[in-house]
């Protein structure tokens, strides 16, 4: 997307801030945080973008307004759009180039991820330090893209969380593979990302961390883990991970308020 047509729907939504947004938080399937914050203004994905995203758990909005018991100004984007809905790249970052462009300084993406790591259980929360990126089209083709180790990230906000989480037990950290949907996996695959070194597999997030890292905006991904391969329990299907993920939001927008607090703490 070019800069002019962002402007363009900036100035056709006649958004304006009474600031640049401090944090924004980009909720995946079911994740359902910040839901009363003090609003300033709110938008469908639909008449900002002219596209409304198709799954169910991703109703598509962006609001605005300040994070509970402050004057932070925060973005909450309640869905995403994915590439395995037919998306191109430049539409699955479309929310984060419009959040680039009024001043975003970070990000928070969240999504809804199976564990492969077999000591996790559904509801755990497990921050992203590396990933593979099986979403992105890639010359070398995908084989080549699972030989490489995970690529890492460095931010000051990953910095933060994990030493937020350092001698917090129920939290997790390692290693997520973005793949490209939309059938969950098979046996086989979460064998294959099991040997590879990821912790837990997801089809989303990937994208918007590399535009972030790209565009100065400082990233931190966290997955919702709602199902854990091979374990105990069946994975009972897209419903069972929305149920699973708006249980773990309770846990989640706490640990996200701390993360804001903290944060505002070292930058006053
Ligand atoms: N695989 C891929 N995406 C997911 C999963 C999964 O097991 N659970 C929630 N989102």
């Amino acid at each position: 997307m070019i800069t002019v047509e962002i402007n363009n729907i900036i100035e056709k939504a006649s958004l304006k801030l009474p600031k640049p947004p401090e944090f924004g938080f980009i909720l995946g399937s079911g994740v359902d945080v910040f839901s009363n914050i003090n609003t300033i203004a709110s938008y469908d994905f639909a008449d900002l973008f002219g596209i409304k995203p198709s799954i169910s758990g991703h109703s598509g909005s962006l609001t605005f307004g300040y994070a509970p018991g402050s004057e932070i100004l925060i973005a909450v984007l309640k869905g995403r759009y994915h590439v395995y809905e037919g998306h191109s790249l430049d539409v699955v970052t479309l929310p984060l180039q419009l959040l680039k462009a009024l001043g975003l300084k970070n990000i928070v993406l969240t999504n809804a991820a199976g564990g492969i790591d077999q000591s996790f259980t559904p509801s755990d929360l497990m921050v992203i330090t590396s990933y593979f990126d099986c979403i992105s089209p890639n010359s070398h083709g995908v084989l080549d893209i699972l030989k490489a180790p995970p690529e890492t990230y460095t931010s000051k906000l990953l910095d933060l969380a994990l030493k937020l989480i350092k001698d917090d037990k129920a939290m997790r950290k390692g290693c997520y593979a973005a793949v490209l949907g939309p059938s969950y996996e098979t046996t086989a695959e979460v064998n294959m990302l099991k040997i590879l070194g990821a912790n837990a597999v997801g089809m989303s997030t990937v994208p918007e961390l590399k535009y972030a890292l790209a565009n100065n905006i400082v990233p931190l991904a966290i997955s919702v883990i709602t199902n854990v391969w091979g374990g105990k329990t069946e994975m009972g299907g897209h419903k069972e991970v929305l149920e699973v993920s708006k249980i773990a939001s309770k846990k989640l927008e706490s640990f996200l308020c701390q993360l804001i607090e903290e944060h505002s703490r070292q930058v006053v």
